[in-house]
């Protein structure tokens, strides 16, 4: 897929992994659109990269979306939405009652998969009235073994990987070209990462990859480690479970 002249629009934007892309997107001759939770946020990328357009967006928040969808169709629209917005909560031992479970599983679905449903409903009819659109879905080396130290965090990333699987096949059964790639990131040095303890790569290096996978319609892009994650957890998901989750972790959990 050619990338030059198109427009796309990243949720996330402002940090990590959405920043570095958003950066090398607008350098590969793309419009680049941001959104973030945080107007501080989105002024400091778009001083770093003027060329960006910054809107304030909540991807948990049908309101939000919707007003974003509306100023987007106003400037012309997309060719590529890139679902990057993401968290995950702190961990938590799900074996003691707290009402902090419901809330950070609540939080992370809400974000991390129904967010990305609610937008691709929304730009979906958008995107098939363009000439080459696509849509790119974040999952993580995470969907294809739980870590124990973000245990609903996972499950909302199984949930993006099986829900991309069947957006594809749908969107085939229709005839439809809308190409859906997957990201299946390794553990990528950002924020979010910043307290686990594993071998990180850059954004940079992350983003690379996706850029040359979307370009060579590479559909399911694993990374790095996910890539070797992916192929282990076939051949034995109990080692890897083990591997991923050593018992010195244990300790991390908060009561
Ligand atoms: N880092 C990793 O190792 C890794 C591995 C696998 C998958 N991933 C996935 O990759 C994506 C990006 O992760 P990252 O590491 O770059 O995270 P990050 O550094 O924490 O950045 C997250 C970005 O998303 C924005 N954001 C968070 N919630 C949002 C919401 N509800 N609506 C709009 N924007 C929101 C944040 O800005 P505001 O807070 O201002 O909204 C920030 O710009 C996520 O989907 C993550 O699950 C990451």
């Amino acid at each position: 897929m050619e990338i030059k002249g198109k427009t796309i629009l990243i949720t996330g934007g402002t940090a990590g992994i959405g920043l570095e892309a958003a950066k090398q997107f607008l350098a590969a001759g793309a419009n680049v659109i941001i959104t973030g939770r945080s107007q501080d946020k989105l002024d400091a990328a778009k001083n770093i990269y003027p060329a960006l357009t910054i809107f304030k967006s909540d991807a948990a928040n049908a309101d939000d979306a919707q007003n974003l969808y509306n100023k987007i169709e106003e400037m012309g629209g997309i060719d590529i939405l890139y679902n990057n917005a993401g968290v995950m909560g702190k961990p938590l031992n799900l074996g003691i009652a707290d009402a902090k479970h419901f809330e950070v599983a609540a939080n992370e679905m809400n974000i991390n998969y129904l967010g990305v449903i609610r937008m691709n409903n929304l730009f979906i009819e958008m995107l098939k009235s363009r000439n080459e659109d696509a849509i790119i879905n974040t999952s993580s080396l995470l969907s294809y073994v739980p870590l124990n130290l973000a245990p609903t965090y996972c499950a909302s990333k199984v949930a993006v990987r099986f829900y991309t699987v069947s957006l594809r096949n749908h969107l085939q059964l229709i005839k439809c070209k809308v190409k859906v790639f997957e990201l299946s990131p390794p553990v990528v040095a950002t924020e979010m990462t910043s307290g686990i303890d594993q071998k990180s790569i850059t954004p940079e290096k992350l983003v690379n990859a996706l850029i040359t996978g979307i370009r060579k319609d590479k559909f399911i892009i694993r990374v790095g480690l996910s890539k070797l994650l992916y192929i282990f957890s076939r051949l034995s998901p109990w080692l890897t479970f083990k591997i991923l989750n050593p018992k010195v972790n244990a300790s991390l959990l908060q009561a």
